[in-house]
């Protein structure tokens, strides 16, 4: 258990907050053990924090989940089981899948971030969410000390959400997570930048290697690297709203990026927003808006997480008084704020 330790390293955005105590586990039995020396109420859980935004010092324990092992659980004819522990870093986790042409994590290569934390916000991008291929995740009760699993419809996914931010909010700590991984591979090529990406290259029939490579050349393309800028990804989730709304900011302005997504509802392009209010590349201080993707929020160097918090609530601020559409962060918020605008 290490006192005011600094969590510079430990979060993308590269805040300078102090932890009041920190420890990390890599074992179910070490984590009990951090608990019941726990000296404080408050308890973080970390993965690789880069869905985070520290604000303050934080007032109480951060415990850093580094569970690690992949295994082969089971298969059938069509899937395989894989488990890999909460620690295990994302990105390597799918390069390892993909070795093995295991399919369905492709395209959520060159996420940042842990195994263990891909459930809370049921990560997603370029035209698949973990919720497609997950089968089941293990879960340290903190009130009990037992060990609970979750199937897929426990877990309550939705886009950017999951029970565990809402009703069990708090109370759990994820220790594994299994997907059901294809034998024979169902290409997601939808997005539109990922088939422009294998035409340029002349690739005809994609493997999923190809698909990765390609999403990691997009990615590359307009996300910032926290190795050299630091921020959290998209700072707002995009907005979704009912078809009325819609109808009313598409005769302003005909050319809103947006997607339906039923009858009903309609989700808007948070970036194409922010950038037709003029903030793309917007700086406050040693902050700002990044200038290829106007979702990202990035720290030039220095900045406090108040800071950065007070330019997500200029933006929204911006963004509804234009739009009449209110952004709702995506990252959280560290501590909690009561209030958030
Ligand atoms: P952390 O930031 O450490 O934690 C996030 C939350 O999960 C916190 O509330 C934490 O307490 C909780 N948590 C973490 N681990 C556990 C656990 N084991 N048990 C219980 N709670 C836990 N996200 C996307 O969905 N799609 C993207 O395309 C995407 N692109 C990104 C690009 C960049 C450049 C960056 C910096 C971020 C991006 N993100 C994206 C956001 C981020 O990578 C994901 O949210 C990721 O899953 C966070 O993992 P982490 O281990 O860093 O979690
Ligand atoms: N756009 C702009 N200006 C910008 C940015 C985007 O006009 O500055 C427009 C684009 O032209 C495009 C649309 O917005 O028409 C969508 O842009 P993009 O494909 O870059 O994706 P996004 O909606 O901004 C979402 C996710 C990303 C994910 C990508 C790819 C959310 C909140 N963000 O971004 O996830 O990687 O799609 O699937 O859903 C993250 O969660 O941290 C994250 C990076």
């Amino acid at each position: 258990m290490q006192h005011n330790f600094s969590l510079k390293p430990y979060n993308t955005f590269g805040i300078d907050v102090k932890a009041k105590y920190f420890a990390s586990f890599s074992t179910i039995q070490e984590l009990k053990a951090c608990l019941l020396n726990n000296p404080h109420d408050a308890l973080l859980v970390l993965g690789g924090g880069s869905n985070m935004l520290f604000t303050e010092d934080y007032n109480g324990l951060v415990l850093r989940n580094e569970i690690k092992g992949i295994a082969l659980v089971q298969q059938d004819d069509h899937h395989v089981y894989v488990k890999a522990g909460a620690g295990e870093v994302w990105h390597e986790f799918v390069q390892f899948c993909i070795g093995n042409n295991w399919a369905g994590l492709e395209n959520l290569s060159l996420i940042p971030g842990s195994v263990g934390a891909s459930p809370m916000q049921n990560i997603g991008a370029y035209g698949v969410e973990i919720k497609d291929v997950f089968h089941e995740l293990s879960a340290y009760h903190i009130e009990s000390g037992e060990i609970h699993k979750f199937n897929k419809e426990q877990c309550e996914f939705g886009y950017r959400e999951s029970v565990f931010k809402h009703a069990l909010k708090n109370q759990y700590i994820i220790t594994d997570v299994t997907f059901a991984l294809a034998k024979n591979p169902v290409l997601q090529t939808s997005y539109g930048a990922i088939q422009q990406e294998l035409d340029v290259k002349g690739i005809v029939q994609p493997t999923i290697k190809d698909i990765s490579d390609a999403v990691i050349a997009i990615r590359q393309s307009k996300l910032p690297d926290p190795k050299i800028l630091g921020n959290a990804g998209s700072f707002f989730k995009n907005p979704v709203i009912d078809l009325t709304t819609f109808e009313k900011i598409k005769a302003q302005h005909p050319n809103v990026a947006h997607y339906i997504i039923s009858e009903t509802e309609v989700k808007l392009a948070a970036g194409w927003l922010i950038e037709n209010a003029g903030l793309k590349g917007y700086r406050q201080g040693s902050c700002g808006v990044h200038e290829k993707q106007a979702l990202v929020l990035v720290n030039y160097g220095g900045s406090q997480g108040q800071q950065i918090f007070d330019l997500s609530t200029h933006i929204i601020q911006t963004i509804e008084s234009q739009f009449g559409v209110k952004l709702e962060r995506e990252v959280n918020i560290i501590p909690t704020h009561e209030s958030i605008l």
